[in-house]
C-alpha cells in the first residue's frame, strides 16, 4: 500500500521515531504534533486531500493505510507527552522541596571504636603519674613472650593447642599478652635506667590466643600491660596506684581488694577486685551477686624478670599489671557478647556512644 503514499510523507514517517525521541519538552512536542497530525498543513491534512482526491478503486486501500499512518504518529504523540508531563511534574517537586538557603545535610562522622576509646581513658588516667606508651610487635619471639618473663620451659601457655605459631618460622610466635612489651622495653631502657630514675609506662594492645569463638572468648583480644620500675617498690605503690587509676575510671567510691594468684612473672602476684561499680557492691547479675569483680592480674615483678634484662633484682625493684579491655567494656556497658565488639554494628556503635 505505500507505492500508493508520496514520497515526502514516507519519509516523514520514517523521520517520526527520530523526531518525536527529539522532543525534549512539550513545547516541541506541540509543534510536532502540528506537522504531523494538525487539522491544516500537517502530512496528516495533506494525506486527506490525497484521499479525497484519489480514483475511487484506490480509496479503500489508500484510506487504510493513512489511518494506520495516522494512528502510530498519535500514539506516538500520546505516549511522549505523558513522558514529559510526568519529568515536568518530577522537577516541579524537586524544585518546591530544595531550599537553597539551608544549610547542606552533615554526612555522617566516623569515630574512635569504643575499646579504643576504653584504652585511650586508661592512658589518660595514667598519664599524669608519668606513664607513657609503649608499643611491642603482634608477632613476638619464644624468648620475649615467655623466657624472658620466667616463664617454664613446660608451662602450658606454650603448646601449640593454646598459642598461635608461625607455621614457617616456629620460634615465632602471635604474642599471648602484652607482658612481652615489659621484656622489650626493659631490655631497651636498662642501660639508662639509672638516668632516667626509672621506667614506667602502659602498653595497650591486641594479643593472640587458641580459643573458640563464644560469647566470653575470642582468639584476637586486647590487654592492658603497666609497669613501674624504681628503687624500694612495694606492694603498698601497686595497689596505691591500682586504687587511684580504678577509682578514676569507675567513680571515688569504688573500693579495690587484692587477692593472692599466680603468675610466673611476678612475685608475690594477685588477682584484683574492684567493688561492682554498677550495683555500688550491692550485688547484682554482673558481680554474680558478690559485690565484686575481678579486673586484673598483678604483682611485684620477680627477680628474674629483672636479671633477664640485665637489670640488678638488688638494686631495682617494680611492679606489673595487665587487664583485658573486652571485659572491663562489657562490664561497663553491660554488653553480655564479645562478638559484638567486633562485627562493627553501627547500630552497637551507635549505642556504644561512639558515632554521632
Ligand atoms: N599476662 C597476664 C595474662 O595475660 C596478665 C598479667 C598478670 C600481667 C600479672 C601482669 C601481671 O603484668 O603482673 O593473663
Amino acid at each position: 500500500m505505500d507505492h500508493l503514499l508520496p514520497v515526502e510523507i514516507l519519509e516523514a514517517g520514517h523521520a517520526f521515531p527520530q523526531a518525536l525521541a527529539a522532543c525534549g519538552d512539550l513545547d516541541a512536542l506541540l509543534r510536532l504534533k502540528g506537522a504531523y497530525v494538525g487539522r491544516e498543513g500537517s502530512h496528516a491534512a495533506r494525506l486527506m486531500e490525497l484521499l479525497k482526491g484519489a480514483p475511487k478503486e484506490q480509496k479503500r486501500d489508500l484510506g487504510a493505510a493513512i489511518n494506520a499512518l495516522k494512528q502510530q504518529w498519535e500514539e506516538g504523540l500520546k505516549a511522549r507527552q505523558a513522558e514529559l508531563e510526568a519529568a515536568k511534574k518530577n522537577l516541579n517537586a524537586l524544585a518546591s522541596s530544595w531550599d537553597p538557603s539551608l544549610p547542606p545535610p552533615v554526612p555522617a562522622r566516623g569515630a574512635l571504636h569504643p575499646l579504643n576509646r576504653l584504652m585511650d581513658r586508661l592512658v589518660e588516667v595514667f598519664r599524669p603519674l608519668g606513664f607513657h606508651v609503649e608499643e611491642g610487635p603482634e608477632i613476638e619471639t619464644e624468648a620475649h613472650n615467655f623466657d624472658g618473663l620466667n616463664i617454664p620451659e613446660d608451662h602450658p601457655a606454650k603448646a601449640s593447642s593454646d598459642t598461635f605459631y608461625l607455621a614457617a618460622h616456629p620460634e615465632l610466635l602471635l604474642r599471648t599478652h602484652t607482658s612481652p612489651v615489659q621484656v622489650r622495653t626493659l631490655l631497651r631502657v636498662a642501660p639508662s635506667l639509672e638516668r632516667h630514675g626509672g621506667i614506667r609506662f602502659l602498653a595497650p594492645g591486641r594479643v593472640y590466643r587458641k580459643d573458640e569463638i563464644d560469647p566470653t572468648h575470642s582468639p584476637m583480644f586486647h590487654q592492658v600491660e603497666g609497669m613501674l620500675v624504681g628503687h624500694d617498690i612495694g606492694m603498698q605503690h601497686l595497689k596505691g596506684t591500682l586504687e587511684y587509676a580504678l577509682r578514676a575510671l569507675f567513680g571515688p567510691h569504688t573500693e579495690i581488694r587484692l587477692r593472692p594468684s599466680y603468675f610466673p612473672f611476678v612475685e608475690p602476684g594477685c588477682e584484683v577486685d574492684v567493688s561492682c561499680p554498677l550495683c555500688d557492691a550491692k550485688g547484682c547479675r554482673v558481680c554474680k551477686g558478690s559485690g565484686w569483680v575481678e579486673i586484673l592480674g598483678a604483682g611485684l615483678l620477680h627477680p628474674n624478670v629483672l636479671r633477664y634484662a640485665g637489670i640488678d633484682p638488688e638494686e631495682w625493684s617494680g611492679w606489673a599489671f595487665g587487664m583485658g579491655v573486652e571485659r572491663m567494656a562489657m562490664m561497663l556497658s553491660q554488653t553480655p557478647d564479645l562478638r559484638l565488639f567486633f562485627e562493627n554494628d553501627q547500630r552497637f556503635l551507635k549505642a556504644m556512644g561512639g558515632l554521632d
